[in-house]
């Protein structure tokens, strides 16, 4: 079997650009030969406008929107050789199809992050979160570089990543709104980039994780908002997990938000050593076991699911609102939860 290294793009520049892992002229805007940054990958660095799009075969005449997409597309070549796509900044598409025909736009998400580097004319911000590997003169400004999703909310596009702010746009022109921390009510340094609606009342049930500090520290606090269709948060409720790891999405049924939290875990003592944001921890289980099996590699599966409860274990589930009102009754109803599928827990909306 081949080792994950073995398939995975080069990481090593062969054009001379780096020396021990750094750019030598950072001023220079020339790209590594890795293949990170080649082929798909290959940065596009383009805002602009094309107007009636040459169309192989034909467009039926009753499709009448938008298709938005988002992707991460460096700005500038990277501080560091081994950089990774997703260090890349926001850029949204547009393609706007109706009689016929189709229109395209493109236009950064113009964070704080590209203005910075964009006013420099070269990349400030080093390794993916990792604000130790940041450029002196960046230090403190909001790293998020608003790359992963983008949805509607309320008249805006709210480009989001998950180790930031979201960001609002114009979903006509694409022009950057600027950050947007709903009117003053969500404050967390980190907000996901995959929030779910409620398909019954239309709220925005959403999350930050390792939100305790600034975003980038190994912070195991955990947000949860709903937020209501007009716009109001109803709900703010803070958690502990028992390491701080990665959750990118989640998902909901009527009374339960579910987390689930892989063994990618984020260590503060190795991002002050330059190093990188996450790494597996291989001692973590990772199987959820299937009815009638209740011992996993020798390990009893934990029966409590709450994380204060400081069990090891990869899945959070927490009670809505409507269920943790008596903390004591709900822990108990936590207790008396089990991971198989029962058929009563319908999930509503899973991971994308
Ligand atoms: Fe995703």
């Amino acid at each position: 079997m081949a080792h994950i290294f073995d398939i995975a793009g080069a990481i090593r520049d062969t054009s001379g650009l780096y020396k021990d892992g750094v750019k030598i002229d950072p001023n220079r805007v020339k790209f590594p030969s890795t293949d990170v940054f080649h082929g798909i990958n290959k940065a596009s660095r383009i805002e602009g406008d094309i107007f009636d799009l040459e169309v192989t075969g034909s467009i039926p005449p009753e499709i009448d929107g938008t298709f938005f997409r988002v992707q991460p597309d460096h700005r500038y070549p990277p501080i560091y050789e081994d950089d990774i796509h997703f260090n890349g900044d926001g850029n949204v598409t547009a393609i706007r199809i109706s009689h016929g025909h189709a229109h395209f736009k493109q236009r950064y998400v113009h964070t704080e992050r590209y203005r910075h580097e964009t006013a420099a004319g070269r990349a400030l911000f080093g390794r993916y979160r990792n604000p130790y590997t940041d450029n002196e003169v960046v230090k403190g400004v909001i790293r998020t570089a608003a790359n992963t999703n983008v949805f509607f909310w309320r008249g805006m596009l709210l480009a989001t990543k998950e180790d930031g702010p979201a960001y609002a746009m114009d979903p006509e022109t694409l022009d950057t709104i600027g950050r947007y921390d709903f009117e003053g009510q969500v404050l967390s340094p980190t907000f996901t980039a995959h929030p779910k609606f409620d398909p019954v009342t239309g709220e925005m049930v959403c999350y930050g994780y390792e939100a305790g500090g600034n975003g980038n520290d190994g912070s195991c606090d955990i947000v949860v908002y709903t937020i209501s269709p007009d716009g109001f948060k109803t709900e703010e409720a803070w958690y502990k997990a028992p390491f701080c790891g990665i959750i990118h999405d989640c998902g909901i049924s009527e009374n339960y938000l579910v987390l689930p939290m892989t063994p990618l875990k984020c260590d503060a003592e190795r991002l002050k050593n330059g190093e990188n944001h996450w790494a597996w921890d291989p001692e973590e289980d990772q199987i959820v076991p299937r009815p009638h099996c209740r011992v996993l590699r020798g390990r009893e599966w934990p029966d409590c699911l709450r994380p204060d409860c400081r069990r090891r274990q990869c899945l959070l589930l927490l009670p809505s609102r409507r269920q943790a009102g008596d903390d004591s009754e709900a822990h108990q109803q936590d207790h008396a939860l089990d991971l198989r599928p029962k058929g009563q827990e319908r999930l509503v909306r899973g991971t994308v």
